[in-house]
């Protein structure tokens, strides 16, 4: 008998990273999976949470003058936020700092010691506090950590350590025995050949810093962050009373950076426990934005909420889901979530429900007709079930959606090809019924079936055509005779239209670093310089009024940001092809300048994307770019190339012009 119950957590995230797309990928993978599991009427628990302790919360708290605490009360939320924004329905959000989790890791440390299995030792190692990860030499890059390449520290204190190395063959059969459990399976020999090198035992405890779980044997200690944080997946069960019910884990959706950690640690401390081991552990792969990986420690993240808000919840869910393999790395780009947006949100699945509706209201009074079914829209509806189903087992997001759409644009050509326009001209009124009804409840099939990718659009679709989304056992074909059909609305708007209404303040800036290569008087003007100017891929001449500032030699040479898309004007008879950045205050001025970065490299706040059209001399004053301890920012956000924030040496909140 197959099991009724089905339980999926995420990665429990740390606090102090703004959530972004990556974040989201695992999480809204989570909720998909949640999704299908309780449409095939499965009791579905569905865990996600922040991971809080650690020295880099300890000290971001100690900065903002906070404790610890107070500091990750106000963080989580973020999360809580986004996954809300998102469509997440978890079952239960835990936090590290829940008492009940921290009872429980004691617990467990006391079960593992009980087992002989711990230890005192001595650990010395390279440390990366914001990572959080102790590095052997081997790994560092030169010198520093593989995972950020910011420095390390070298440390040595007293720790007490967990025997790894114990269950190196236990494992090994675990994964022989279990080829699930580390998937996907193009994972599995880089795993399986580190373990087969041996297994170090592995340093749980740290006395450096304090924000963490009193270790039970020795109070001098706290937990390590990686063996507090993996035990939640047990201690929220325990909190719930719900473990018998779900443990063991079905699923494990982590990222292919934390695979380690949950493909052997993980398992290993649970063997020792005598706690039986999950049954897999998916990683996926990375996005990164211009081949880097998001993350708030490298400033290079994606604003979730600029694709949610232009697109909306389903279409990125959709979008990430549909865009990759599950397993696998790939780009993050607005151009890629837009066409997907319009080509099959818009007009494969948008447009079927528009014609449908329109059908029904035209033909049949908005009532579903009762009519004989056209059988292969049936069978294949029906059919779907199954093959969808198989995907969702392996994982493979993009090739359920990929079956998917090819049922939705099968319904479609159906419309295409019966004509009903030429139907109901020529009085063939059982015909038209049947491609009525047919086409409605392939659509109520296609509603369910896109429920777990795109639960809003589900929900519209089943609002129009008066039904209320159901599990598949409850679902049969024939259901909607009868049944109102209600105005239709758009599904997905095309977006070019919203694009062009977005493009204001930051956006309209077309910002670049430039080389003053050469610096003449102005033939016609004693205030003004004439500069030739080197972008990077063209050179160009601009006039500014700099004289009584510096002298034309400390102009030469220096690296300044230049509004390239102002419309060329001609001063004093002088051409004149974009702008330079100056702040000026009571006689004094400071031009904006990047001393570190290239010609040509774009200054942009984060997860801007500037245009290039022209604008005006008035369209730049109306948009605000001051100094804040010397740098400079439009709202609360720095101005930046991809290597360092621009300066500007004037007091704070100095205009730039
Ligand atoms: N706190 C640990 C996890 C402890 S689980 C017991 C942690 N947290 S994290 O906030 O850094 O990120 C967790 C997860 O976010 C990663 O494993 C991955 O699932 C996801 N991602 C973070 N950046 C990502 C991308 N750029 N792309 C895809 N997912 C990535 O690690």
């Amino acid at each position: 008998m197959t099991k009724n119950t089905f339980y999926v957590t995420t990665p429990i995230y740390y606090p102090n990273d703004i959530p972004h797309i990556g974040h989201a990928y695992t999480t809204i993978a989570a909720d998909v999976l949640s999704r299908w599991h309780k449409l095939l009427g499965k009791k579905v628990f569905f865990l996600t949470g922040t991971d809080e302790h650690g020295e880099k919360i300890e000290l971001a708290a100690k900065e903002k003058k906070m404790t610890p605490l107070e500091f990750t009360n106000q963080l989580e939320k973020r999360f809580r936020e986004a996954w809300k924004k998102l469509e997440i329905e978890f079952d239960d959000f835990i936090r590290t700092t829940d008492e009940h989790h921290k009872k429980y890791v004691q617990e467990l440390i006391t079960k593992v010691n009980d087992k002989g299995d711990i230890y005192l030792g001595e650990y010395e190692g390279y440390y990366c506090v914001p990572c959080e990860t102790y590095w052997t030499e081997l790994q560092l890059i030169d010198g520093n950590c593989p995972e950020c390449k910011r420095v390390v520290q070298l440390l040595k204190e007293e720790s007490y350590f967990f025997r790894l190395s114990k269950y190196q063959d236990k494992l090994l059969d675990y994964y022989k025995k279990n080829p699930e459990f580390i998937s996907p399976k193009s994972r599995q020999s880089e795993i399986i050949n580190r373990v087969k090198e041996g297994l170090k035992d592995l340093s749980i405890s740290r006395t450096s810093f304090k924000w963490g779980i009193p270790f039970p044997l020795d109070t001098k200690h706290i937990v390590y962050v990686w063996f507090d944080a993996l035990t939640n997946y047990i201690s929220a069960l325990d909190k719930n009373k719900n473990f018998d019910e779900f443990w063991p884990c079905d699923v494990h959706l982590v990222g292919k950076d934390i695979s380690w950690f949950h493909k052997v640690i993980w398992p290993a401390m649970l063997l020792s426990a005598g706690i039986e081991l999950p049954k897999m552990v998916y990683s996926h792969g990375w996005w990164t934005v211009e081949g880097e990986k998001m993350s708030k420690s490298k400033g290079n993240f994606v604003i979730l909420d600029q694709a949610i808000e232009e697109y909306g919840a389903d279409a990125l869910r959709y979008f990430l889901l549909r865009e990759l393999p599950f397993g696998l790395d790939g780009n993050f780009s607005f151009k890629a979530l837009n066409d997907r947006y319009n080509n099959e949100l818009g007009n494969d699945l948008g447009n079927l429900v528009m014609r449908v509706n329109a059908l029904a209201t035209k033909y049949c009074d908005g009532i579903i007709p009762q009519a004989s079914a056209n059988k292969k829209l049936e069978s294949d509806a029906l059919k779907l079930q199954n093959e969808l189903n198989k995907y969702y087992n392996t994982l493979e997001f993009n090739k359920a959606l990929d079956i998917l759409w090819g049922y939705i644009r099968s319904v479609n050509k159906y419309i295409n090809d019966e004509k009903p326009w030429e139907l109901a001209k020529n009085n063939k009124t059982a015909e038209l019924a049947t491609v009525v009804n047919s086409t409605a409840h392939a659509l109520a099939y296609i509603a369910h079936y896109i429920e777990p990718f795109t639960p809003l659009t589900a929900r519209k679709i089943a609002e129009q055509f008066s039904f209320k989304l159901t599990t598949f056992k409850d679902l049969k074909w024939g259901f909607l005779e009868n049944k109102k059909v209600n105005k239709a609305t758009a599904l997905f708007a095309r977006i070019e239209a919203k694009k062009q209404e977005k493009i204001e303040g930051i956006e309209l800036l077309n910002l670049k670093v430039a080389k003053v290569i050469d610096v003449k008087p102005h033939p016609n003007a004693e205030k003004l310089y004439t500069a030739q100017i080197d972008l990077g891929t063209e050179k160009r001449q601009i006039v500014s009024g700099l004289v009584d500032y510096m002298s034309a030699d400390e102009f030469k040479g220096q690296n300044i940001v230049v509004l390239t898309n102002l419309k060329p004007a001609k001063l004093r008879g002088v051409e004149s092809n974009g702008m330079l950045l100056a702040g000026e205050t009571s006689g004094k001025l400071s031009l904006v300048l990047a001393p570190k970065s290239k010609p040509g490299d774009q200054v942009t706040i984060e997860g801007s994307n500037p245009s290039t059209a022209q604008i005006d001399f008035k369209t730049f004053q109306k948009i605000k770019l001051t100094v804040k301890n010397n740098k400079v920012y439009y709202k609360d956000k720095e101005l930046k190339t991809k290597t360092e924030s621009v300066q500007c040496n004037m007091p704070d909140n100095t205009k730039i012009s």
